[in-house]
């Protein structure tokens, strides 16, 4: 611990950053839990979208609020624990009001890490419809922003002829602890056809996925997470990082693989290992990340080649590796690829231009490869975390580590978890409407998110 922290924990410095706003975050729900208090479904329009899928989760909704009369927004009485908006069938300006008027009580009514979800169309039709859709992202922005007690908002965007199977997945995720981290994000869910009835509590049981980065941190947690969720892990990592990687290995029940991702081979080394059990790739999670922090006057094209070689070009070469359908070993169809990015891409962060550069090129990735890989039913997807507490982060001086941990709207760094509940959601075989997204697991991070 530094001097500064030192000052920061001791009782008189506790005391002055408590008034500051600065101490004492809430403490968020975790994991598959769901809210103690109701879930109010509050339908706009006479879409029964949500109303079916919430029924799908098992979920006993307090009485719908149909026609809400602007004039006199309804009281919830006592607290609830989620507020579920169906406004699939919102298009007008004027039908905005309806949806002022059901989440302005929500805010002051929803218990410490409460819920609101929004479910819309994507946007089509007019100028009218296009523009309220859009509208609502700006609504869910703010809205998460003005929750209190780790309360959180989110948006999802669903296809025209998107069904509560394709929704199940994201709506569970959304409501339970599983999201704590995820804050004012939309993305969308495109409908996959599948015939999901509920959601399983150990969707990945006997599938083999690929954690890359797994000896410590983000990519320990996943691997631990996904295997909570049944799933059986090869963790890759470097040799110099062995010893962390045979603990978390040994401790999932998984194998471990010593492996430099920048090697040429690198795709083929993992479809062997896995073709050797006689297996197949089920997932990959591309973890493994270096930072090599400069402003770019003072970069060098080794600190430049580095970064993106290990967070994107390795990344590449594998995946090219991995969806060959020629290759033993390789990814089944059905299966998932999910990258990580980070908000430092997607916003910009001075200083790391390099690292910036190669967690933008992840979301394009992503992007690019979801519509390749929809013939053979592998979606692509990434998340991009904010502040996570890991020994990355720790290297961080401590005055400017505290500046990036606070400044979300939840006011506190996200847990290795948080991130790896995230990628759990995603490689879930529900999921197969979530392709080409890119998730933010930030808290609402107040810049660029
Ligand atoms: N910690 C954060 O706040 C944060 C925020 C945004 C994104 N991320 C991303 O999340 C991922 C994990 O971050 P973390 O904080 O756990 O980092 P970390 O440094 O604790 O762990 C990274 C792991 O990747 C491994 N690795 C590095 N180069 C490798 C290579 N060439 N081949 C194989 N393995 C290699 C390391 O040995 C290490 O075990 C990274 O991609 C990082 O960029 C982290």
């Amino acid at each position: 611990m530094g001097a500064l922290e030192k000052i920061f924990y001791s009782p008189v410095g506790h005391a002055v950053a408590n008034r500051a706003g600065l101490a004492d975050p809430p403490k968020l729900r975790r994991g598959r839990t769901w809210t103690k208090g109701a879930v109010v479904l509050a339908p706009i329009g006479s879409s029964t979208l949500a109303e079916e899928t919430l029924a799908l989760l098992g979920l006993q909704t307090s009485a719908p609020i149909v026609d809400v009369p602007a004039a006199s927004p309804p009281g919830y009485g006592s607290r609830i624990g989620a507020l579920v908006v169906d406004a699939t069938d919102l298009s007008t300006i004027t039908q905005l009001e309806n949806l002022r008027a059901v989440l302005r009580p929500a805010i002051r009514a929803l218990e410490g890490s409460g819920r609101i979800v929004i479910i819309a169309r994507e946007s089509g039709g007019g100028w009218e419809s296009k523009s309220v859709a859009r509208a609502l992202d700006g609504i869910n922005r703010t809205v998460g922003k003005e929750l209190r007690r780790g309360a959180t908002s989110n948006l999802i965007y669903v296809a025209a002829d998107a069904a509560p199977s394709d929704l199940v997945s994201t709506l569970g995720f959304l409501l339970q602890g599983r999201s704590a981290f995820v804050d004012g994000q939309s993305w969308h869910v495109a409908t996959a056809g599948g015939s999901v009835e509920q959601l399983d509590d150990q969707p990945l049981l006997g599938k083999v996925i690929v954690v890359t980065g797994a000896a410590r941190g983000i990519g320990a947690s996943i691997a631990r997470t996904l295997a909570r969720d049944g799933a059986s892990i090869v963790a890759v990592d470097i040799p110099a990082a062995g010893e962390g990687l045979a603990e978390v290995a040994n401790e999932v029940g998984g194998t471990a693989l010593q492996l430099d991702i920048t090697a040429p081979d690198a795709g083929t080394v993992v479809a062997e290992h896995v073709a050797r059990r006689g297996e197949r790739i089920y997932g990959v999670v591309h973890c493994a990340g270096i930072t090599r922090d400069k402003m770019l006057v003072n970069t060098d094209a080794d600190r430049w080649g580095s970064v993106l070689d290990v967070n994107l070009a390795a990344q590449i070469r594998m995946n090219e590796a991995l969806l060959d359908p020629d290759v033993a070993g390789s990814v089944m169809d059905g299966g998932r690829i999910v990258g990580i990015a980070s908000t430092s891409g997607l916003a910009g962060n001075k200083g790391q231009t390099n690292y910036a550069a190669s967690k933008a090129g992840v979301a394009g990735l992503v992007e690019a490869m979801a519509p390749d890989l929809a013939a053979r039913s592998i979606t692509a997807n990434a998340v991009a975390p904010g502040f996570i507490e890991t020994a990355m982060t720790a290297r961080i001086p401590f005055v400017q580590r505290e500046i990036f941990r606070r400044t979300n709207s939840l006011s506190q760094g996200g847990q290795p978890e948080d991130v790896a509940e995230t990628i759990g959601y995603l490689l879930d075989p529900a999921s197969a409407g979530v392709n080409g997204q890119v998730v933010r697991v930030c808290g609402q991070n107040l810049v660029g998110a």
